[in-house]
């Protein structure tokens, strides 16, 4: 088994937790659909991202977790790059995929390769931002804008929350505002879909998307 990449404690208590339920049913994982995120399908299968897909694009799958995103991407034809903090999580979702052409890496988003600095067409993220310390937010934003090609996009799906409810503890869901401060890293929105609570206690969630113009 590979090990994490840093000795960032975040990234080790995801990873911990991949590891107990590793060999079980990928749902039994907290945050895991064993599904694409139905938020960033709805997006993937629209004739937008479609336009995207012109043939041999670049896609970056961000705290890949079970591989679910990155494997619909690559189903695509998109060329797929998929990480993750968690080696557990990179060496399951390699054994649900193993014909994905993904390449899935183990590594810390805030220790990413210089290489991958704007180096990728489209940019998935989905409830990574609101997994790392709400201390992190903008440090987090600036490391997933900066993997970013020029005209390319980032897709961010996140739980949110009103600016006046109370932060319990991880995770830390996304205020509109926050949303909004992502075009402070040389991105320009371009869509937001907005998904209310389903019912009493249940989370609102959004879908943004962002393009870079130079
Ligand atoms: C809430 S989970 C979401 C996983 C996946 N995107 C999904 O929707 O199921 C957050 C993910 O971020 C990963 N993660 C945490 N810290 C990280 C870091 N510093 N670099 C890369 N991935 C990280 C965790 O291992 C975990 O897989």
């Amino acid at each position: 088994m590979t090990q994490p990449p840093t000795n960032d404690p975040d990234g080790r208590l995801f990873d911990d937790v991949y590891a107990q339920f590793r060999g079980k049913d990928p749902t039994r994982v907290p945050w895991a659909n064993a599904r694409p995120h139905p938020l960033f399908a709805s997006w993937l299968y629209s004739e937008t991202a479609r336009d995207l897909n012109i043939g041999g694009q670049r896609a970056l799958v961000i705290g890949s977790g079970l591989g679910d995103d990155a494997n619909a991407l690559a189903a695509l034809g998109w060329e797929v790059t998929a990480f993750d903090y968690s080696p557990h999580a990179i060496e399951w979702a390699r054994q649900r995929f193993p014909d994905a052409r993904v390449d899935w890496q183990v590594a810390d988003l805030f220790a990413l390769p210089g290489s991958w600095r704007r180096a990728f067409d489209l940019v998935v993220e989905v409830h990574t931002i609101q997994a790392l310390p709400v201390t992190r937010r903008q440090e987090t934003i600036g490391a997933i804008t900066d993997t970013v090609a020029v005209y390319g996009s980032l897709v961010v799906v996140a739980v949110t929350r009103d600016v006046r409810d109370p932060l319990r503890g991880r995770p830390w869901p996304l205020t509109t505002l926050e949303v909004t401060s992502i075009e402070r890293h040389g991105v320009v929105e371009t869509d937001r879909v907005i998904e209310s609570p389903r019912g009493p206690g249940q989370p609102g969630r959004v879908r943004a998307v962002f393009h870079r113009n130079a």
